[in-house]
């Protein structure tokens, strides 16, 4: 039986000239798997099919959407997961899970590689083959693209000769991915990071600066979870759904950003992700209220590290599962309501309360009735000041002494 091949088909030019690459170059024969994370672009049976016209003995679709929210963006809102500060790791959700349906369909299907269409100079090769080294370390994974020297220019030439049915996948001069946490955008004139991104670079939200009313929204979390969008019970997919209507009506979740990826390259990004920037400002918000202060401050810590580990591609690891227990045991009061007004472009929390909160009215209080004793305050700042006030009548000591210079 001819060795077959797993393809991470997308229905753009790349994956649909890359079947015929690699079985040109591999004699395998192709499966193409599309999976279904929220992209909202083309109708999935479509892309299902042009795999076939494409040269596939066989095309499989698979609708993944509620399990990327339950199991890849929970955990991402549970640890406020921002890539430098700024960027809610779209893509870098995606690869970890696309790579166990591959190593998954391979197994059903005999194949021995799995393969998927990214370059050689981004995040996502790693975060593919990564994850499928962490699954199924049998496979073995082939990139097209990368490994075949398949340029752009190739691809139409290659597609238009072959009559590939992939019309407009090759106008847009961006590399787009997408999925329902958000989009990244990217090349084209955006890699002079002087140029100011253009309204048409987005889908997911409108200008912010278009004068609107502000809508006000009010989000219930159960450990973490979103669990109720304005009083009404949601599943984790839907309230990001929900979301990216309500928060991109408003411009919410635009992103501009110089990003360090993994493979030693600056670039020019230019996201947009109304649900998870509302979502995260949302938990954040809740955690103030019902996390004790050292197991916040700590978990900021954490959390970079997180996202610092899904970003490299490390999904599936050791350190990943670990730091998942230690934000999962941080969960447990994260319960309550958080009200958002959502305005020009800007989510802002102005209401939070929680069964679990541990914001005290009479310990905070300035009116008469407060409970805080202000007279330990006068010791404990004695004691909290001790080393710094010895050490610096020692640095006094020093300097009159000519002992340091
Ligand atoms: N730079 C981002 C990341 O590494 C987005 C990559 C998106 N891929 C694309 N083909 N535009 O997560």
């Amino acid at each position: 039986m001819t060795e077959r091949v797993v393809l991470a088909y997308s229905g753009g030019l790349d994956t649909s000239v890359g079947i015929g690459w690699l079985k040109d170059a591999t004699g395998k024969d192709v499966v193409a798997m599309a999976i279904d994370v929220g992209q909202d672009g083309e109708d999935m049976e479509v892309v299902r099919q042009r795999a076939l016209d494409c040269g596939a003995v066989e095309s499989v679709v698979i609708d993944a959407k509620d399990e990327f929210a339950n199991d890849y963006l929970v955990p991402a809102i549970k640890a406020n997961a921002m890539y430098q500060k700024r960027y809610p790791l779209v893509s870098a959700l995606s690869r970890p899970l696309i790579a166990k349906y591959l190593a998954r369909t391979a197994q059903e299907h005999g194949a021995d590689s799995v393969a998927h269409g990214c370059t050689g100079k981004g995040n996502d090769q790693v975060r593919f083959e990564a994850a499928v080294a962490a699954i199924a370390p049998d496979l073995i994974s082939l990139a097209p693209v990368r490994d075949f020297a398949l340029t752009r220019d190739k691809a139409i030439v290659y597609a238009a000769e072959h009559n590939l049915p992939i019309e407009q996948s090759k106008k847009s001069p961006y590399s787009i991915d997408q999925n329902v946490w958000g989009r990244a955008v990217e090349t084209g004139f955006l890699e002079d990071p002087w140029n100011a991104p253009i309204e048409d670079l987005y889908t997911y939200s409108q200008d912010p600066s278009v004068p609107r009313e502000a809508t006000e929204v009010t989000i219930t979390f159960d450990q973490g979870v979103p669990v109720a969008i304005d009083g009404t019970s949601v599943t984790p997919l839907q309230a990001v759904e929900i979301l990216n209507r309500s928060a991109g009506a408003h411009g919410i979740g635009r992103l501009d950003m110089v990003e360090d990826r993994l493979v030693g390259i600056k670039s020019r990004e230019v996201y947009e992700s109304p649900a998870g920037t509302t979502l995260i400002e949302a938990h954040e918000h809740l955690e103030d209220l019902t996390i004790e202060r050292e197991v916040a401050r700590y978990k900021r810590r954490v959390e970079a590290e997180w996202s610092e580990l899904v970003y490299d591609g490390l999904w599936f690891s050791g350190l990943k599962r670990a730091l998942d227990a230690f934000i999962d045991d941080t969960q447990r009061y994260v319960s309550g309501d958080v009200r958002l007004n959502l305005h020009a472009g800007k989510a802002t929390v102005t209401g939070r309360r929680s069964e679990q909160s541990l914001y005290d009215f009479d310990l905070a209080t300035y009116d008469t009735g407060d409970t805080f004793d202000q007279s330990l305050a006068k010791g404990f700042i004695e004691l909290h000041s001790l080393p710094s006030k010895i050490s610096a009548q020692r640095d006094l000591a020093a300097q009159q002494n000519g002992s340091v210079k």
